[in-house]
Parts: C-alpha cells; structure tokens; sequence
C-alpha cells in the first residue's frame, strides 16, 4: 500500500512538472514582443512562478522517484538506467529554462533565441520515451 501512496505522489509530482515545462515555451515566446520594464515585470512574475511550482514540482518527482526505484529493486533495470537518463536530460533543461528566465528577468537588452519550439518538441518526445519505458518496461 505504502509503494503504490509514494507512485501517486510521484505521479502527481511528474503531472505538474511536464505541465510547467511543457506550457513555458509557450510563455516565453509570448514574452518575446514585450520591451523594457514591461517585459522585466512579466518576466520576472512568470520567473517566480516557474521556480516555485516548476522547481518544487521536479524535486518532488526525483525524491519519490528514487524511493519508488530503492523500495522496488529496480537500480538494476536496464529500462530504469534509460529513464534516469532521460529525465537528467529533461533536469538539465529545466536549469537551462530557469536561466533564461533570469536573464529575461534581469537584462532588459537580452533577446530571446529560438529554441522554445524546438524544446517544447524535445520535452513531448522525451515524456514519450519516458512513459513508453516505465510503463512497458521493454527491457
Ligand atoms: C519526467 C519524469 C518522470 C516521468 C514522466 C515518470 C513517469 C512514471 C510513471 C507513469 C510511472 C508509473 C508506471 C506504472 O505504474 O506502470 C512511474 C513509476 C516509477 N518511476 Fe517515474 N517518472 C519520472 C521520473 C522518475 C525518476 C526521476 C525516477 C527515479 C530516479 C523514477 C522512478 C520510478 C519508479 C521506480 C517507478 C515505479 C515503477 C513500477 O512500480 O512499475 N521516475 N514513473
């Protein structure tokens, strides 16, 4: 019982976390016609809120997660292994995100680059290939 209570709160974690990462492209890219403090304003209000659902969101995902992955015995699973990897990947844009958004936040000179749609594709494959491993558990 106590395995499938932490599932759900890992479930919950990763639903909010992919929710964030996968709306923020979109948030960026509406930042892009916005200038001087208007921009610093909503930047940094977005920013806020980024890392305090978003941030929070992800920590919870890896805390339950390794609970999940030390109570099940699954260190081994080779499919275990490539999820972890996966989602390190999806961690380290998480980060990439965030300092964007500080420097959106920061520097009213910063222009924006064009990465968010091809991230927003990444993030969708990724949560795929994440979810395909996990819950079919191929190998
Ligand atoms: C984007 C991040 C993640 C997503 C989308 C995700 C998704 C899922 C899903 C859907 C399940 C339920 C599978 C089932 O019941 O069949 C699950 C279970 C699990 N997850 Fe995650 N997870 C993520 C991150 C992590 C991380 C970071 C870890 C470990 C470090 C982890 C370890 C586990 C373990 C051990 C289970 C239990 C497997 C089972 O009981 O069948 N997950 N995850």
């Amino acid at each position: 019982m106590t395995y499938l209570f932490i599932k759900c709160t890992h479930l919950a974690s990763v639903v909010v976390w992919m929710g964030v990462m996968i709306f923020v492209p979109a948030v960026m890219v509406s930042l892009r016609p916005l200038k001087g403090e208007a921009r610093l304003g909503a930047a940094c209000r977005v920013r806020t809120w980024y890392l305090g659902v978003g941030s929070v969101a992800m920590i919870g995902s890896w805390i339950f997660g390794m609970t999940l992955m030390m109570m099940g015995g699954w260190m081994s699973s080779s499919w275990m292994v490539a999820k972890i990897a996966i989602v390190l990947a999806l961690s380290a844009l998480h980060g990439f995100i965030s300092g964007q958004f500080r420097q959106l936040a920061t520097d009213p000179s910063f222009e924006l680059g064009g990465w968010p749609t091809v991230v927003a594709i990444f993030e969708f494959l990724a949560l795929l290939l994440v979810l395909t491993l996990v819950v079919l558990k191929p190998y």
